[in-house]
């Protein structure tokens, strides 16, 4: 119930416009969102890369409504691309479709992601695009196949979710192309017709996607801070002799720090996905959504640094 209505919450425009005034909340936001700025972004960057973890940068905003806003986000994830570059950062880029303008035409979307995946290419570096509701998973999957992997298959890889029924089939297919995928749970609120309702039926269908991608996946990414996940990856992993570098475990920013030290420190390969930007409120909702305790944990350490900053 309370998930549902993060959920629902996630998607007014009003509130995120009353919230984003309230200083408050902005400090809540500052857990899981390196900042509005690209600037910003990179300091957070840079002090994972210290820690040993590489990271995927990820510019806040989902649909957009025209094409100078579409062209706008691919210029911006153009100079992400270079700034990654020049500061000599361990980081590539995670965008999704609908912020390249995926609900206005395919073929604006297309050149504008092309047009990021090209700059990628020329920087020996990779964009993923991550995965939307399921409502655009098919759309998705059909660019990618068709219009993106064809011509940059070294510079882009897909985000599968293991809560939607088709997942299996669409991992089995990527690893047929060698595709680069992440393997998620799912973030978004899904009905029982596309999606399995109860986390024990995910949580099978992850270890089932998991063992597929690495036994003839490509480079897969776990994304996942689910410690019986982990342990389920780490175990195969070790049974079926496939080394640290044949994948890598991704967590999301500000979620579980101290797992993510530990598998580094356990000599696992781990990338952090970093959003920035000003549009941090749908993102943040979701995340309270998988974990409506945070709400509890982030009131506690704000109100203890506003009474540290009296002191
Ligand atoms: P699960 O939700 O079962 O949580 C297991 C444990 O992890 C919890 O008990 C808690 O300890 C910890 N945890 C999980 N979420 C937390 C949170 N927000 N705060 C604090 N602790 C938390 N989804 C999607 O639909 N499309 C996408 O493209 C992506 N991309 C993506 C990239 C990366 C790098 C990650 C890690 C995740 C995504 N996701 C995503 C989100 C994903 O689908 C999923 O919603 C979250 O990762 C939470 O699922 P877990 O696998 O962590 O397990």
């Amino acid at each position: 119930m309370l998930r549902q209505t993060l959920l629902y919450l996630a998607d007014q425009p009003a509130i995120f416009r009353f919230v984003r005034r309230n200083g408050l909340a902005r400090r809540f936001a500052h857990r899981f969102v390196a900042g509005e700025t690209l600037e910003t972004a990179l300091d957070a960057v840079r002090q994972l890369n210290a820690r040993g973890i590489s990271a995927s940068l990820d510019l806040l905003g989902e649909s957009v409504h025209n094409e100078s806003e579409a062209l706008a986000t691919g210029r911006e994830y153009t100079r992400m691309l270079e700034e990654i570059d020049r500061q000599q950062l361990d980081s590539n880029v995670s965008l999704k479709l609908t912020a390249m303008g995926l609900d206005i035409a395919d073929e604006l979307c297309v050149g504008v992601v092309q047009s990021v995946l090209e700059r990628a290419r020329q920087l020996g570096n990779f964009v993923r695009i991550d995965m939307e509701g399921s409502e655009y998973t098919e759309r998705t999957i059909r660019m990618f196949d068709e219009r993106l992997y064809p011509s940059y298959s070294a510079h882009v890889g897909i985000v599968l979710q293991s809560y939607l029924y088709r997942t299996q089939t669409d991992v089995a297919h990527a690893n047929g192309l060698r595709a680069r995928v992440r393997l998620c749970k799912g973030a978004y609120d899904e009905p029982d017709t596309v999606a399995f309702p109860d986390k024990q039926d995910v949580d099978a269908n992850f270890v089932r996607c998991l063992h597929a991608l690495l036994r003839d996946g490509n480079y897969p990414a776990i994304a996942t801070h689910d410690e019986a996940m982990l342990r389920a990856t780490t175990t195969f992993a070790k049974q079926e002799r496939i080394g640290p570098e044949r994948f890598e475990f991704q967590m999301l920013y500000g979620v579980r720090r101290d797992l993510q030290d530990q598998l580094v420190r356990e000599g696992w390969r781990m990338r952090v996905y970093v959003p920035f930007g000003t549009q941090w409120y749908p993102y943040l909702m979701r995340r309270l959504a998988e974990r409506p305790s945070n709400l509890a944990f982030i009131a506690g350490s704000v109100a203890r640094e506003t009474l540290r900053l009296r002191r």
